[in-house]
């Protein structure tokens, strides 16, 4: 499956989204806002491409979302790598981002460049995320040399955790609102191509969306966002446990799953699955036959 941009392919690019920068665009004063989605798998990856959603960022958050684990710390290259080749196999026309998992690029930029290479080399990403502002400069803008586009993740980084004693709203005050602002300049200063500002105060998102010159991504941002992102297990009601207030759910699969899966327990104890007109059906009557014992 080709996947290159080519003139009027429609292929959402690093360029195109880059575009949709509110104020900026050559088209329209107010170009539309950027969707994104999560997407950790063949199928979720051709609907929602189908669907139209500009970007499917194989999240880390498969480790919460998929993999059964209370973080995303557990997540590996491996398994990052694996999820991302499922993912481009059911993507022609979203840009593909994949998130460098935690422990991928913490060493030096030179680990984070090596890294970087191999979601683009094996596994067909056009781009990465990495989270955090000031501290990683260097290291985005040593990817951005590498030809590998970058995607910042600031605000409520979930790879700090540890660091934050919980997944907690961050920036709520001025003093760390300035942080973030300072970490989102970086980011850009570093060459990266967009931004997901995670839950922060509206009034500070919109502060950094007006400031900055790249598109802002929002999650439990606010409205005021150049796009916005959900993981899609949360969007259609597959999610266990706390869910934040921002998570609307626009389904809830995972009653349909749970009834569905009920009901073919049911017909299968009741004898009513398969039915005649769904088993297949021998040419010759002998089939059936009992088998004649040799003597
Ligand atoms: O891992 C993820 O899914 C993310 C998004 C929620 C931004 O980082």
């Amino acid at each position: 499956m080709s996947v290159v941009p080519s003139a009027g392919n429609g292929k959402i690019t690093v360029l195109s989204i880059l575009e949709r920068k509110s104020g900026i665009s050559s088209n329209t004063s107010s170009p539309a806002k950027i969707t994104c989605l999560t997407a950790y798998d063949y199928p979720t990856a051709r609907l929602l491409d189908e669907a139209g959603v500009d970007v499917l960022l194989v999240g880390d958050s498969v480790g919460m979302a998929v993999l059964g684990f209370d973080s995303t710390l557990p997540v590996t290259m491996e398994d990052m790598l694996h999820h991302t080749r499922a993912v481009r196999r059911g993507t022609r026309h979203a840009l593909l981002v994949a998130d460098m998992p935690y422990g991928s690029y913490h060493e030096d930029p030179a680990q984070a460049v090596r890294n970087g290479l191999r979601f683009v080399k094996e596994a067909g990403a056009e781009a990465i995320k990495v989270e955090g502002g000031e501290r990683r400069l260097e290291m985005i803008a040593r990817l951005v040399d590498a030809e590998i586009p970058v995607m910042g993740h600031i605000g409520l980084t979930p790879q700090s955790v540890n660091a934050f004693g919980g997944f907690r709203v961050q920036g709520k005050t001025a003093e760390a609102g300035e942080k973030i602002l300072r970490d989102a300049r970086a980011v850009e200063a570093a060459g990266a191509f967009s931004i997901v500002l995670e839950s922060i105060p509206r009034e500070l998102a919109a502060r950094i969306t007006a400031e900055l010159r790249i598109p802002t991504i929002g999650i439990g941002a606010g409205p005021d966002c150049d796009g916005q992102i959900l993981v899609i297990h949360d969007l259609l009601g597959m999610s266990f446990g706390h869910q934040p207030k921002f998570a609307r759910h626009y389904a809830e699969v995972g009653e349909i799953i749970s009834r569905a899966a009920a009901e073919y327990c049911r017909d299968v104890q009741q004898g009513s699955f398969p039915s005649d007109a769904e088993s297949y059906h021998a040419r010759t009557e002998k089939v059936g036959a009992p088998v004649e014992q040799h003597k």
